[in-house]
């Protein structure tokens, strides 16, 4: 039998260190919003939003944009599970079909091994957008530097190389609603 998941548990306690608190990814996103608001200029704006992981993030960021935009989700998942490794990137939910003339910004929670960017930057432009743009809120050290990778314009943090959670990031699909970004203890009880 495999052990009862522990619902009660307040997930505060399972923090082992806090690497972003939540003032600074607040500071840190209305930088963001100007430089973006600033390069968009009066294009029209489609943001891609890559679920599950951008969803605080890009609310956030979505509200410090005072430009006419469309949003979108888009579905893209490289780490299943309790992997906590890139698995290669699956497309559940793709872009639309037809962004013809459109500036697209992506926005995704974090950028690894670079695979989902280059995967939704390569829709985007199958899709025929004009111009596409991309956000991340973290950055990995091991970010592949090839030509072939898509590379984000707009980077809230670069962070050190570990998995972290919080701010919508998951493991297993948990600590997605932690307001800071952190490092857990004992990954294997989330299980
Ligand atoms: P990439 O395709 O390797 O760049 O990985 C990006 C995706 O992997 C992100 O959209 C995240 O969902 C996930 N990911 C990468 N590192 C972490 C982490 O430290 N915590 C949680 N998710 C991560
Ligand atoms: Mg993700």
């Amino acid at each position: 039998m495999p052990p009862q998941e522990d619902r009660s548990i307040d997930i505060h306690g399972r923090i082992e260190r806090v690497l972003i608190p939540a003032e600074a990814i607040a500071a840190r996103i209305d930088a963001l919003a100007e430089e973006i608001a600033g390069a968009v200029g009066d294009e029209p704006l489609t943001i891609a939003a890559v679920m599950t992981g951008s969803l605080i993030f890009v609310a956030d960021l979505i509200r410090r944009l005072p430009l006419m935009m469309k949003i979108h989700m888009v579905s893209l998942s490289s780490y299943p599970g309790t992997s906590t490794t890139s698995q290669g990137v699956r497309v559940r939910l793709p872009l639309p079909e037809d962004l013809s003339g459109q500036t697209v910004l992506i926005v995704d929670d974090i950028y690894d091994s670079g695979r989902t960017l280059t995967a939704a930057v390569a829709q985007a432009r199958a899709a025929g957008a004009r111009r596409v743009l991309s956000c991340v809120l973290l950055r990995k050290p091991d970010a592949v530097r090839a030509e072939s990778v898509a590379r984000p314009e707009f980077v809230g943090f670069d962070i050190e190389n570990t998995f972290v959670v919080g701010y919508g990031l998951d493991y297993n699909d948990y600590y997605r609603n932690l307001p800071y970004i952190a490092a857990v203890r004992e990954l294997s009880d989330t299980r």
